[in-house]
């Protein structure tokens, strides 16, 4: 399968206009990446079914965007009894990266803007999980310093975010504003296509 230039897109914050963007990328993922993404077999139906729960209040979504088609996703939400996400909440993170655009580091990219999200969002502990032989996403967490435990089937990844700085609230804000001007294109590219 031919690779995609990474250079031939952005990541951005996805706003809830972008939920079936979000969801057509959750849906070309093949069943493999399905079954890795959620941890078990995820029909279509199942895979709808989500994304439309996706985009609640205290959901946060970065994606990869290129030519106005998502590409790849890094989703954090809280978790637990401390709903909504925020100080002392505990909060997970999940991602997915289609395949003509793995091993470019978009993965790495997201996980990096997840993790200044849970860190700007007190919370105090950002859970991923994975299938134990998920050897590209444990990579990931370990890059990124995670503890991970193992269980037969499922590896459990865990970072604990440091304390918000000025200048991380101000890289989310910087990030938020510029992808905040992407979306508007994105938006009036695809209303364009639908004209
Ligand atoms: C996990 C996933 C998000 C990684 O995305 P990506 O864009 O390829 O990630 P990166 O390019 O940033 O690479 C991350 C690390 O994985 C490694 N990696 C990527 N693909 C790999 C592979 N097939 N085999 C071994 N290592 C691999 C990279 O080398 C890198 O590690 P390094 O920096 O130590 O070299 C992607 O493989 C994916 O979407 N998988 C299906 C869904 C999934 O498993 N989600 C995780 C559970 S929520």
């Amino acid at each position: 399968m031919a690779q995609a230039s990474v250079s031939n897109g952005v990541l951005r914050r996805l706003l809830a206009a972008d939920l079936s963007g979000f969801r057509d990328h959750l849906l070309r993922l093949d069943s493999a990446s399905r079954r890795s993404r959620f941890g078990m077999e995820a029909p279509d139906a199942f895979v709808e079914a989500y994304a439309d729960r996706c985009f609640g209040i205290d959901d946060v979504i970065y994606g990869f965007v290129s030519e106005g088609v998502v590409r790849a996703a890094g989703e954090l939400r809280g978790i637990g009894h401390n709903l909504p996400l925020g100080i002392g909440a505990s909060a997970e993170a999940a991602f997915s990266v289609e395949v003509e655009w793995r091993r470019q580091g978009i993965g790495a990219r997201l996980m990096s803007r997840i993790v200044r999200a849970a860190r700007n969002r007190r919370a105090e502990v950002l859970y991923m999980s994975c299938l134990a032989n998920n050897e590209p996403m444990l990579r990931l967490a370990r890059k990124f310093s995670a503890q991970l435990r193992y269980e037969p089937q499922a590896a459990l990844g865990e970072i604990a975010p440091r304390a918000p700085t000025p200048a991380t609230y101000l890289g989310e804000a910087a990030d938020d504003f510029t992808g905040f001007a992407t979306a508007m294109m994105d938006l009036q590219r695809r209303g364009a296509e639908l004209r």
